[in-house]
């Protein structure tokens, strides 16, 4: 028995809902260059089987485990086994550091949709996204000097959030999604058709697609695929656990899986012609190579994205569509990840909504506004990014795959659940894939990272702040985790498994 559990009212809205939290700001600024950066035409071979054996096949065991166990990602992972309950309050406190820097990023996308009238970068984008916008201090620490027009934006985007969550999974994350994600795909459509008619655009498509056929015997590339899938289809920390818990009993949950990845390999590719479009319109109208103005991350979106909205025809219309893409592709992810946070605990402490939506919502929101709309949060923002995402999520992952194919032989059960709702039947690869091939690759990448980064440092940062707010960090959300797990559950959730 328990707390009356919420529900998708059908598959569609699940899949909508899946899939605004996949297309993130990982498709949009991050695929585009890493494609490049990794063989350019020739990345697709890594890239698609990527998405094939390891992709789609662990999507497919988080779905299992939601719905399966019908719970939050803690509560499912205890239904599993009680001794990996603390795998669920691991990925649980993955999202907590994200969701607190991710709202920052969405205020700015919001912002720069504004700007995108008035041009209020001026003729130097970069000074004035660094020196004027966030007034990026030139000491690496911590401090409260805060950027108030920014402060409002990230305030807003949370308080969207709360609303959002108050109504619920139907009546605000799905409706939220069914609206978003459409809308989302058309604006996107017309700022990419836009961008294919600006001069210049054939040679940045050429620069995107001409295919480097050696990068396929470069291990470097391969890892950089596993990476981008891992990252771009939010598998393995606990999201898409949690949406599947809100599925109906019987749900195609493999056909689901495949629907969901192929939409978001297609938005990547989508984004990838639209930003390299632009990127060698860019080029053209300054005289250089687009390997000279490619660039991902916040440079693309809040530095070369300008420029080009300042020269290109019709600008303003580009930028809003772009920069409005950007403020939706990342809400609809930032709403997936508190969702985990209050899905978490509203099962321990077996809470209604709006309580759980409190008790999650207000405190994120001012830790995420004292820390990060400051002259100090862009570095902040920098390593926990790093840390979270080259670390966090493939440690997470790795274990979690680990516990359930060697000690508790999960995999099977999963499958069979899996084969009873679905109209598309798993067998031995299933398992193979999930069970072998993401372990190794994701192993790999994992001692990859961190030999790396102990030897290197990160990015000339003080080792003090990244030992604080990168290793530290890492260290103390697992802590964290061990000792939530040991809390006692609310007797209305009940932590046993009736099926
Ligand atoms: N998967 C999203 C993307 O590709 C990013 C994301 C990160 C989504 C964290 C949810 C949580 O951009
Ligand atoms: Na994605």
């Amino acid at each position: 028995g328990g707390a009356a559990k919420e529900a998708f009212s059908g598959r569609t809205m699940f899949i909508f809902a899946a899939i605004g939290s996949a297309v993130g700001l990982g498709n949009i600024w991050r695929f585009p260059y890493v494609a490049f950066d990794n063989g350019g035409g020739a990345f697709i071979i890594p890239y698609l089987v990527a998405l094939l054996t390891a992709g789609i096949p662990l999507l497919m065991l988080d779905y299992a485990i939601g719905h399966r166990y019908r719970g939050s990602a803690p509560l499912s992972f205890r239904r599993l086994h009680p001794k990996l309950e603390t795998i669920g309050w691991w990925q649980l406190m993955i999202c907590v550091v994200i969701a607190i820097y991710y709202a920052l990023i969405i205020g700015w996308a919001m912002q720069y949709t504004v700007f995108s009238f008035s041009k209020a970068w001026g003729s130097d984008p970069a000074a004035f996204f660094m020196n004027d916008y966030m007034k990026v201090s030139d000491q690496v620490t911590i401090g409260f000097d805060f950027i108030w027009p920014v402060f409002i934006a990230t305030a807003i985007a949370w308080l969207v959030l709360l609303v959002v969550l108050m109504l619920g999974v139907q009546n605000g994350i799905g409706k939220l999604n069914v609206v978003l994600i459409p809308l989302l795909v058309v604006m996107f459509l017309i700022m990419v058709g836009m961008a294919l008619t600006l001069p210049g655009a054939a040679a940045g498509l050429d620069a995107l697609f001409t295919p480097s056929w050696s990068a396929l015997g470069d291990s470097s590339v391969w890892v950089a695929a596993y990476g981008q899938i891992f990252f771009s289809l939010s598998v393995g920390f606990g999201i898409m656990v949690t949406y599947a818990s809100y599925l109906k009993p019987r749900s195609d949950l493999s056909g689901s899986a495949l629907v969901v990845g192929f939409a978001n390999s297609s938005f990547e590719i989508l984004a990838g012609i639209g930003v390299f479009a632009a990127l060698g319109f860019m080029a053209t109208a300054s005289g250089t190579q687009v390997s000279e103005v490619a660039t991902s991350g916040i440079g693309l979106a809040f530095i070369a994205f300008p420029a080009i909205i300042s020269q290109a025809p019709f600008g303003t219309l580009i930028g809003v569509l772009f920069f409005g893409a950007l403020a939706f592709a990342g809400f609809t992810s930032l709403i997936s990840i508190v969702e985990v946070i209050v899905a978490g605990v509203r099962d321990k402490l077996g809470l209604s909504r709006p309580a759980a939506v409190s008790l999650v919502v207000l405190p994120l929101a001012v830790i995420s506004l004292l820390f990060f709309p400051t002259t100090t949060g862009l570095n902040l923002l920098d390593v926990v990014d790093a840390f979270v995402n080259n670390f966090g999520i493939a440690a997470a992952a790795l274990i979690s795959v680990l516990l359930l194919t060697s000690g508790f032989t999960a995999l099977p059960t999963l499958r069979d659940h899996i084969n009873s709702v679905s109209s598309f039947k798993l067998g031995r690869t299933w398992m193979i894939m999930a069970g072998g091939v993401t372990p190794v690759i994701l192993g790999y990448i994992l001692i990859d990272q961190l030999t790396k980064t102990v030897a290197e440092g990160y990015n000339d940062m003080p080792q003090w702040f990244v030992n604080t707010f990168g290793w530290g960090m890492a260290v103390g959300i697992v802590v964290i985790a061990y000792l939530l797990s040991r809390l006692p559950w609310s007797r209305r959730t009940g932590d046993g498994f009736t099926s």
